[in-house]
């Protein structure tokens, strides 16, 4: 099958108002979640990507009836009794390790293969495998395949994690909803995505407490119902999106986005000398001064500045004044663009996690590749603002986290088409 490009003219403002989609990693989790709840759950804004979808896969081979209407998916898990996924869904996508809580909430069992590495280098599941020890689950290793079968759960269990991890966050949330007992998070993650996986299972029925706080307590229900839900929006995507009006002079409206849950992208824009301005649901950017070099960037948990959005801003800062340093403290293998944008005539040095990029006056259009999502989409933001064109393979990575990525961007003035 030939793979698909995207074709980038570089030069042309971006100008008017983006409705930005539902969040990948909130969606995710909470279909998973849709399992748990052995009833029916209409879930909204479901963005229409390929992680998605896979998702549904998997809970169509658990026995759930699925179903999507344009943005919306309905889950009917009342008769499912599947315990196991298969090697081939758990390879789709990485992030499909957080069916083995909702799973082992409902069955009792489950059986999967270990979602090994990615693009952004190892991605360790000792914290995950850890507490749910702690909450009595038997676990063999074998082959790569997890073996997983539900023991006593003590009446209460304090788990500490040793780094906030989304992803055991999220697992221990889901195996701790169902059944008896009460367990204690302490260094929780506090990402909005956990608030809004908590704000789902208690609309289930469920009960979990502290949400968006280090300290997260779940109180097992003895059943949970099906509900109708809206998925929060996709902050990266907004992000991206503010990257793409900063790096062609550009101005923007993003509308039904959660301004709150982006301080620390806004702040990073306003310092870039981009005009920001957030309203209940809405953020307003617009790029007329020439940008400016920014102080260190850490990526952070949050609140802290996203990892996801690193590239993003790393590829905005390329044309910036000055010269400016970004640490990336989550991921060992995050600077994946800055080969890329080097092609493109960026002054980027990196070591190990530090990046250093001194701001340059233009950048070129170049063939590129995207590496990873964020990466990839990095690379869309940084030939927006360049000059020329820029072919972009490797596409079905950025596919995995924007819907009609291209669609959206012309519809805003972008040259941009997919062959
Ligand atoms: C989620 C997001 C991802 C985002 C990341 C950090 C989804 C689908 N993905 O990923 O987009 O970049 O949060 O905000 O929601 N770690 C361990 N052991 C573990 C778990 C994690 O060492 O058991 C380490 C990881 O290697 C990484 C760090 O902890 O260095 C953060 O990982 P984690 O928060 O778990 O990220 P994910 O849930 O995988």
């Amino acid at each position: 099958m030939l793979e698909s490009r995207l074709i980038v003219e570089g030069g042309r403002k971006i100008e008017g108002e983006i409705r930005v989609q539902g969040a990948k990693n909130s969606s995710l989790p909470l279909l998973a979640a849709s399992f748990l709840s052995g009833g029916t759950s209409v879930i909204h804004n479901c963005p229409a990507l390929s992680d998605a979808y896979a998702a549904c896969r998997i809970l169509s081979s658990l026995g759930c009836k699925c179903k999507r209407e344009q943005h919306s998916v309905i889950v009917d898990s009342s008769d499912a009794d599947g315990f196991a996924v298969s090697d081939g869904l758990m390879r789709e996508m990485r992030s499909s390790i957080v069916f083995l809580g909702a799973i082992l909430g409902r069955t009792k069992r489950c059986r999967l293969s270990f979602p090994g590495g990615c693009e952004l280098g190892p991605r360790p599941i000792d914290l995950h495998l850890e507490a749910l020890k702690k909450l009595g689950v038997r676990i063999i290793e074998d082959h790569g395949v997890l073996d997983c079968t539900c023991g006593q759960r003590p009446a209460r269990c304090d788990i500490t994690l040793s780094l906030p991890s989304v992803g055991a966050t999220e697992n221990i949330m889901l195996y701790s909803a169902l059944g008896s007992g009460e367990t204690v998070i302490y260094n929780a993650a506090r990402e909005p995505e956990i608030t809004d996986l908590g704000g789902y299972i208690n609309k289930c029925g469920g009960d979990i407490r502290g949400l968006g706080s280090s300290t997260v307590v779940i109180n097992g229900v003895p059943e949970l119902h099906g509900c109708e839900y809206t998925v929060m929006p996709d902050r990266i995507v907004a992000a991206t999106y503010m990257g793409a009006a900063a790096a062609t002079g550009g101005e923007l409206v993003l509308s039904g986005v959660c301004p709150q849950d982006m301080y620390s992208c806004m702040s990073i824009f306003s310092e870039m000398g981009c005009g920001v301005y957030p309203y209940t649901d809405k953020i307003f950017i617009n790029a007329k001064k020439s940008l400016s070099a920014v102080r260190t960037i850490r990526t952070m948990p949050y609140p802290g500045f996203p990892t996801d959005c690193q590239p993003i801003v790393m590829a905005v800062l390329c044309r910036a004044n000055g010269s400016s340093m970004i640490v990336e403290n989550i991921f060992e293998n995050r600077f994946m663009a800055a080969d890329e944008l080097r092609r493109m005539g960026a002054d980027i040095k990196t070591e190990g996690r530090v990046a250093v990029i001194e701001g340059v006056n233009k950048l070129l259009g170049a063939k590129l590749r995207a590496a990873d999502l964020r990466a990839g989409a990095a690379l869309i933001v940084a030939a927006l603002g360049a000059e020329g064109t820029s072919v972009i393979s490797n596409v079905r990575y950025i596919d995995r986290g924007y819907e009609n990525i291209e669609d959206e961007l012309s519809a805003v003035g972008a040259r941009i088409k997919r062959i």
